[in-house]
């Protein structure tokens, strides 16, 4: 599929994602060659501002943030396409002259061109943008030219928010022109975990709960709520934030069965499959045994002293909201009976690593395995990021006249293998969706069972007369003790990163 001349236009345009993310993006897209001829920017926004104001914002952002490098040339030949519209996203006159804009910016440019719409405001607004895009008509095709939009992160706050916006986008949108982003679908890494397992022959015969012991999915950051970050994050928490999108797309990645095909629906089948095997938590009981939350307290990450979340900016001081969770998942179909997924994620860990590992069984206790066989088994690393890249352990004979041994790692890094550094995620999405390549955005039956299975939780967190403890951690170690109990059963231990 190949990308296509069209209007991006961006509601939220004055916010992080935009400045930080989305026109750089589109930047690094046009310094590839890669940007279809006559690609344009409106950036809508409640701010009063002019397009060479907002077009030097950019600019300013840009130099510090492309993955490309900032070059004034490129830049001035891009920012010619960028265009400012202010409004308030309630207003449906902004809208229509929103319509009427673009009507001259396309003539002026040779007639009507395909138009995608990103919703990258606040979500609470994301009702009234797409209502008032019908209203004005901006949802529809016009001959050949297509109308897509692009629903930003978070999708809904639980299973009946999520399924009530899916109700408001799929009565503007068909669900074909519907792209919802998670952006960890657009990592290079993300999107190698398919071939590793299916361009291959040596992984996938022993990717069973034969040969596999447990897998485990790290997803850690050293960042706390800075940037009034607190604000959003207080609200959602560990599990709405991370888990109902990113983590669980990456086990339903590493856990489906393989796709009929590479079609958008072919790969979207096999991993709904995998939500909808995860069994199920119905009871406080269940959440208690399986699912550890936590806060950190005070403490100091890399050599500088940080807050307790507590006491960070614009969250509440008596919070309940949890900045870690750890989960033990099962899988409950043929290929994972018995297997444990392990998963974790938290803020003010003692660094930003995410990665998945396979932890095999061990080799039968007879010959060289009869010693201690602790630090023996086979690990397989798919490093998301950063040092992105796999790595292999098995046990090698430490060269001499006993037979001593030790585990040895291969290895294979992106940066060596590969060299230059691989485009991120927004920009392969941002192509894909210009293409109408659905296979990266998430379907809207994946969200609702992502959010059906995250609410069982929630629900007992939240709402049950016994609800499951908040553990503590200090800030920069690698999260409650709490977690490293949920393994503990048959000798399993978290992989240090
Ligand atoms: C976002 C979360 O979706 O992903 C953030 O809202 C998190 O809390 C971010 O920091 C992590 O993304 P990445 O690509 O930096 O791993």
């Amino acid at each position: 599929n190949i990308a296509e001349q069209c209007t991006i236009v961006i509601f939220g345009a004055t916010g992080d994602l935009t400045h930080r993310k989305l026109v750089p993006a589109i930047y690094n897209i046009a310094a590839d060659g890669e940007l279809p001829h006559g690609t344009r920017i409106v950036g809508f926004a409640r701010r009063d501002k002019s397009d060479e104001q907002f077009r030097q914002e950019l600019a300013e952002m840009n130099a510090k943030v492309s993955r490309q490098g900032h070059s004034d040339t490129l830049w001035d030949s891009y920012a010619e396409n960028i265009h400012y519209h202010q409004s308030t996203f309630t207003d449906l006159d902004g809208y229509k002259s929103l319509a009427k804009r673009l009507d001259e910016l396309e003539d002026a440019a040779g007639g009507p061109c395909n138009r995608l719409f990103y919703l990258a405001s606040a979500p609470e607004f994301f009702d009234d943008i797409l209502e008032n895009l019908k209203e004005a008509g901006l949802n529809q095709a016009r001959g050949d030219k297509w109308s897509r939009v692009i629903v930003e992160k978070p999708f809904g706050k639980d299973l009946a928010t999520a399924k009530h916006l899916n109700e408001v986008v799929n009565a503007t949108f068909e669900e074909k022109d519907t792209y919802r982003i998670d952006h960890y679908l657009g990592k290079e890494t993300a999107q190698n975990i398919m071939v590793l397992r299916f361009a291959n022959a040596i992984f996938e015969p022993l990717w069973n709960n034969q040969f596999i012991d447990h897998v485990q999915i790290t997803c850690s950051e050293d960042l706390g709520m800075e940037g009034g970050r607190g604000g959003y994050y207080d609200t959602a928490g560990a599990l709405r934030d991370m888990v109902q999108n990113h983590l669980l797309q990456l086990l339903s990645l590493v856990a489906m069965e393989p796709p009929v095909d590479l079609s958008a629906d072919g790969v979207r089948d096999a991993k709904v499959n995998v939500l909808r095997s995860l069994r199920p938590m119905p009871t406080a009981e269940d959440v208690a045994a399986n699912v550890v939350r936590g806060q950190y307290t005070a403490g100091s990450i890399n050599g500088n002293s940080v807050p307790g979340y507590r006491e960070e900016d614009r969250v509440n001081p008596q919070s309940m909201t949890e900045a870690y969770v750890a989960l033990r998942l099962h899988i409950d179909n043929w290929r994972w009976e018995g297997v444990p997924f392990f998963v974790r994620v938290g803020k003010r860990l003692p660094k930003k690593s995410t990665e998945i590992s396979i932890h095999f069984k061990k080799a039968p206790n007879v010959l060289f395995n009869r010693d201690n066989t602790s630090g023996r088994e086979n690990v397989l690393v798919i490093r998301i990021q950063p040092d992105e890249g796999h790595s292999l352990r098995m046990v090698s004979k430490i060269p001499g006249a006993t037979t001593r041994m030790e585990s040895v790692k291969m290895d294979f890094r992106y940066a060596t293998s590969f060299g230059k550094a691989s485009p991120e995620a927004y920009e392969r999405l941002l192509l894909d969706a210009m293409a109408g390549d659905a296979t990266l955005f998430a379907r809207r039956d994946e969200v609702e069972n992502a959010w059906k299975f995250i609410d069982q939780i929630e629900h007992a967190w939240h709402q049950s007369d016994n609800p499951p403890p908040m553990a503590e951690f200090e800030a920069g170690s690698w999260g409650p003790a709490e977690a490293d109990a949920l393994l503990a059963e048959g000798g399993r231990t978290w992989r240090r990163l």
